[in-house]
């Protein structure tokens, strides 16, 4: 048996990956807030509440974890809501918390990458309409023009926008998200404001800080056509990976967005993107169904054979996780794993799902893509949207009525992990035994 070494480039980043309104509590500003309140939006009726109890300094705990736990880098949010809680009001306070939570993850070592936009919005922007507005791109920008010149001394990775695609399809397709539409017309012109958003955000920043590393994290979702025979099954994946996938990534390539029924020219979304963030979770396989109009003819579903999550949200499909990084190569610039991780309080699947993860991760690497860093979802378990807390994506566990933190046998896989800057053949051997075959051949 090969006891090959499967290492990462120097200078690699290990980092576990977090948003604010998911792990700082007390968020009373924001339209997740509002939706929080509303029957029926959250399952079983819970609440963010203390969510992590970051807001109050408890990031220092995590965090301290993430070191002690080998990592040399953290993706963390901060909540637009609190930086500007009125139009044009600017609170110092927050504004200052956020400079000592970034020194703090500095001094501790980690070096910071930092999203303006995870999917919360302040109440007085989702009262003026949301991004359905189209001067909420404008609103964003100002917000991003207060901010960077007070953070840039401590950040020069930022993220504009989180999944914009999924904060589209969620909020104006499904309507999980809030504002909880189903309106395609919507769904595209919110597409649109985000694109201008993220562009100009783009160059707000370069003004700022020409060297500053710019990108969005973008949802990947890995589809097959069930049939391979089934040529309406083939049309229908290329359908909604066109939609789901492509449509804002390849706006920032040439400038026009294409998304359903609509199109328009974008010219100023080119060249915005400095490196393609990645957030990989699962595939679907997508089957054409004349009788369901209302998922536009299409049905979803997890390969029978794979390894489902706790809650059936994930399946465990680390081929898929190459269509992701093949995907992002076409963009022509440096790749970061900006999430992956699976749900799972017993942590009983996570090694597994980890360790074949950053198996494909290091293949893609070997072959020669250019991939500077993977960020776990997430370092601790967290109010998850909709889902609240009934999804356990932690690293360490969180006793929500304690706040105690509970390490996860996992913690240790990826401390091996991040300090050997490899994937070690004994964790492969115990976790993911499949794999040395392969690695034999
Ligand atoms: C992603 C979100 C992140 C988290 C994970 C599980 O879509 O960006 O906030 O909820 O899913």
């Amino acid at each position: 048996m090969k006891q090959e070494t499967l290492s990462f480039p120097k200078g690699f980043l290990w980092g576990s990956a977090t948003a604010s309104h998911q792990v700082e509590g007390n968020n009373t500003n924001n339209n997740w807030f509002l939706w929080e309140q509303t029957p029926g939006k959250i399952t079983g009726g819970a609440r963010s509440g203390l969510a992590c109890d970051w807001w109050n300094g408890r990031w220092k705990e995590d965090l301290q974890h993430a070191v002690e736990d080998g990592q040399n880098a953290h993706r963390l949010s901060i909540e637009w809501s609190r930086i500007e809680p009125q139009p044009g009001k600017w609170d110092e306070a927050s504004i200052q918390t956020y400079r000592e939570m970034l020194k703090g993850i500095i001094k501790l070592g980690l070096k910071p990458m930092l999203t303006l936009h995870h999917f919360t919005d302040p109440i007085w922007i989702y009262e003026k309409g949301g991004w359905e507005n189209k001067e909420t791109s404008d609103r964003f920008v100002r917000y991003v023009e207060k901010i960077v010149p007070i953070l840039q001394d401590l950040v020069d990775m930022w993220i504009t926008i989180n999944e914009p695609t999924v904060y589209v399809f969620s909020g104006y397709m499904s309507g999980e998200f809030p504002p909880g539409k189903s309106d395609p017309k919507a769904a595209f012109q919110v597409m649109r404001n985000m694109l201008l958003g993220h562009s100009r955000a783009y160059r707000a920043i370069h003004r700022t800080q020409p060297q500053a590393m710019v990108g969005f994290a973008k949802n990947y979702r890995a589809m097959l056509p069930a049939r391979k025979w089934f040529p309406p099954d083939h049309w229908i994946r290329t359908f909604s990976s066109n939609s789901f996938n492509n449509a804002f990534a390849d706006t920032l390539m040439h400038g026009k967005l294409k998304f359903a029924l609509w199109k328009e020219s974008i010219p100023e979304a080119i060249g915005t993107q400095d490196y393609m963030g990645v957030n990989y979770y699962t595939r679907d396989n997508i089957k054409f169904n004349v009788l369901s109009a209302k998922s536009i003819f299409q049905e979803r579903f997890f390969d029978p054979d794979a390894e489902l999550s706790e809650n059936g949200f994930i399946a465990t499909e680390p081929v898929g996780f190459t269509e992701s990084l093949q995907w992002a190569q076409r963009y022509g610039v440096p790749i970061y794993i900006t999430e992956n991780g699976v749900e799972d309080s017993h942590d009983t699947m996570r090694p597994h799902y980890l360790i074949t993860h950053l198996y494909q991760l290091q293949k893609a690497i070997q072959s020669g893509m250019d991939i500077r860093g993977y960020m776990h979802w997430s370092q601790v378990d967290n109010f998850e949207w909709e889902r609240a807390w009934t999804q356990r994506f932690g690293l360490w566990g969180l006793n929500i009525e304690t706040q105690e933190r509970i390490r996860r046998p996992s913690v240790d896989i990826y401390h091996d992990i991040c300090t050997q800057n490899a994937l070690p053949a004994e964790s492969i051997a115990r976790f993911a035994p499949e794999l040395q075959q392969k690695m034999d051949e």
